[in-house]
């Protein structure tokens, strides 16, 4: 069985505040994409990363990519990526190598994850689950809304039951033609926010395997906060 992984990195990460995109802002002094294709390769199944890249500049993440070499047992690829995360993870798919059984999609903007949690999804999915996502419980009780325009208050039309809530994380494994499949079927723009999601929409099973807090994704100005304490951590 032969693993890769594709990297969305595409994205601008607006909500993070005014700078370069998002994968490319530094944890520690590192581009947080390099933490996350570290991340991926740390597991030993993986042979092949696929990162997307913002579309403005695919040769320049390439190049810094070639500057934060990794072990010659895994390949890399860097493709341009499109205007959503659903368009960008299909063009990673697109240029995988011949040969791949087993694919995680990885969010560039979870660069901590711990390799054990990788390598918890690689064998779920090796283990014969079509798609794996790690996930962990919620802290928060969450609302249902009723939308209304911006700066006038929501009206709240439910209370979903917390305890059968997960939040999920990736990387997401999937066995490689159930995920090409999903892409397939979806059309852009139903609003798919992971991958695993498309594949229910195929009516097959999804699973969950323990997530970790680490493997947060960075999105707003204090999550930068957290992982440069997780980063400053693991190297006391
Ligand atoms: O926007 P969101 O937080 O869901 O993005 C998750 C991941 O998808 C990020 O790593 C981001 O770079 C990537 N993405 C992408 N192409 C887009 C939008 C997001 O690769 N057009």
């Amino acid at each position: 069985v032969r693993t890769a992984a594709v990297i969305p990195a595409a994205g601008l990460g607006v909500r993070l505040g005014p700078g370069a995109p998002k994968a490319l802002r530094t944890l520690g002094g590192t581009p947080m994409l390099v933490h996350a294709v570290r991340a991926m390769a740390a597991s030993r199944a993986v042979t092949h990363i696929v990162v997307v890249a913002p579309q403005d500049d695919p040769e320049g993440v390439r190049r810094l990519l070639d500057a934060h070499p990794l072990a010659d047992r895994t390949g890399l690829t860097v493709v341009p990526g499109g205007t959503t995360r659903q368009e960008s993870v299909r063009r990673g798919l697109a240029a995988l190598p011949d040969g791949i059984d087993v694919v995680l999609v990885h969010d560039a903007a979870r660069p901590l994850v711990p390799v054990e949690t990788v390598d918890a999804v690689i064998a779920a999915v090796r283990d014969g689950a079509p798609a794996v996502v790690p996930a962990l419980p919620l802290a928060d009780t969450v609302k249902q809304v009723e939308p209304r325009p911006q700066g006038t208050p929501e009206p709240v039309v439910g209370t979903p039951e917390r305890s059968l809530l997960r939040a999920v994380q990736t990387p997401q494994g999937f066995d490689l033609p159930t995920l090409l499949a999903a892409h397939e079927i979806v059309v852009e723009g139903e609003g798919a926010t992971d991958d695993a999601g498309l594949v229910e929409r195929l009516g097959k099973p999804v699973v969950l395997v323990p997530g970790h807090e680490e493997a947060f994704k960075v999105t707003r100005p204090l999550d930068l906060v957290l992982a440069e304490a997780v980063l400053a951590r693991r190297r006391a």
